[in-house]
């Protein structure tokens, strides 16, 4: 293998720069040539790419997004877009690709290879951490961090008038950032979609915490609970016990900034990898870790497996609001 390309596609997570910057420097030094491709698979179809050196990625670590930019490719996810992307890696001379991304990346990925024979290494990158087969994904410690500091201060305000406050982190499928900056902003409850708790139940919560003599009260919901999020919870606890609820909805301010050290050294790691993947005759893997030692997952494998919430921390959590 001569050539590869990399490229980062669907949400943006902070780390994907250390990621690239990783996957450049490491080809580069193992005598490969490297494109970068820009707007992910859309960009791939569209030929938007240009050769990338060592100088391509300087003082890019620190910075959140992607400088690659990324994008939801429609397009990529037909047959017809697959074989567009396939034919300009091959009028590049690129055998080998490696996709920074979550899952419907790597599904993309998957059906890439099967179809055209490309190499495909995916390094897995999303604030969700909904990635089966690794332990944590690039972005998720950042964006706990920028969540948790904005419960601390709400935390403040609340505290200061008496308030119950909603707070609504990112996770349309996932509720791994509610639960962790949950138990770390001391929350009364955390809503999340993998273990709904019925909206009454959650009125009896706020009810008890009441009458413990509990003045403020932070809930933490995430996205994809009850299907609508936090507004559905505010709607509950106004209408069936009139309670007056401030809800601060966090959304996309999750995924910027700086990464954390974790995210940057968890990207470092996994980016240098992915490149000696595809330089030992990978095919079609995920790279990523197990109890913090680097795994080669079967792309194919990945939709058989989940990655569940970590229900003894939820009962950890709830035993801790008391
Ligand atoms: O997958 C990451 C994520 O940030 C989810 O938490 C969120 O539901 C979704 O992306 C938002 O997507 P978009 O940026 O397209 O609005």
């Amino acid at each position: 293998m001569k050539r590869i390309g990399v490229l980062t596609s669907g949400g943006d997570a902070p780390g994907m720069n250390a990621a690239l910057r990783a996957v450049v420097r490491t080809a580069v030094h193992d005598g490969l040539t490297v494109f970068g491709i820009y707007r992910g698979y859309q960009g791939l179809i569209e030929g938007d790419l240009a050769e990338f050196g060592p100088r391509s990625v300087a003082n890019v670590i620190q910075r959140g997004g992607t400088v690659l930019r990324t994008a939801r490719s429609e397009e990529f996810y037909e047959a017809p877009g697959r074989a567009k992307a396939a034919e300009v890696l091959r009028a590049h001379g690129i055998e080998g690709l490696v996709v920074i991304g979550g899952d419907g990346s790597f599904r993309g990925a998957e059906a890439l290879h099967r179809e055209h024979g490309v190499k495909v290494v995916g390094i897995p990158a999303t604030i969700d951490n909904d990635i089966a087969g690794t332990d944590v994904s690039i972005g998720f410690n950042t964006a706990l961090d920028v969540a948790l500091d904005a419960v601390d201060r709400l935390r403040d305000t609340a505290a200061s008038h008496d308030r119950l406050f909603l707070v609504e982190v990112m996770g349309r499928r996932a509720g791994h950032i509610a639960l962790h900056v949950g138990v770390a902003g001391g929350a009364e409850a955390i809503l999340v979609p993998e273990v709904p708790m019925p909206l009454e139940r959650v009125v009896d919560l706020v009810r008890d915490a009441d009458a413990r003599g509990k003045t403020s009260s932070i809930i933490v919901v995430a996205e994809g609970a009850y299907g609508g999020g936090a507004r559905v919870v505010e709607q509950a606890l106004r209408e069936r016990a009139g309670y007056e609820v401030r809800t601060v909805i966090l959304g996309h301010t999750q995924r910027g900034g700086s990464p954390v050290t974790r995210d940057r050294v968890l990207a470092s790691r996994l980016g240098f990898h992915a490149v000696r993947a595809l330089l030992a005759g990978d095919e079609a893997v995920m790279v990523g870790t197990d109890r913090r030692q680097i795994t080669h997952v079967p792309l194919s494998s990945l939709p058989g497996l989940s990655k569940g919430i970590d229900e003894e921390l939820l009962e950890i959590a709830a035993v801790l609001a008391v």
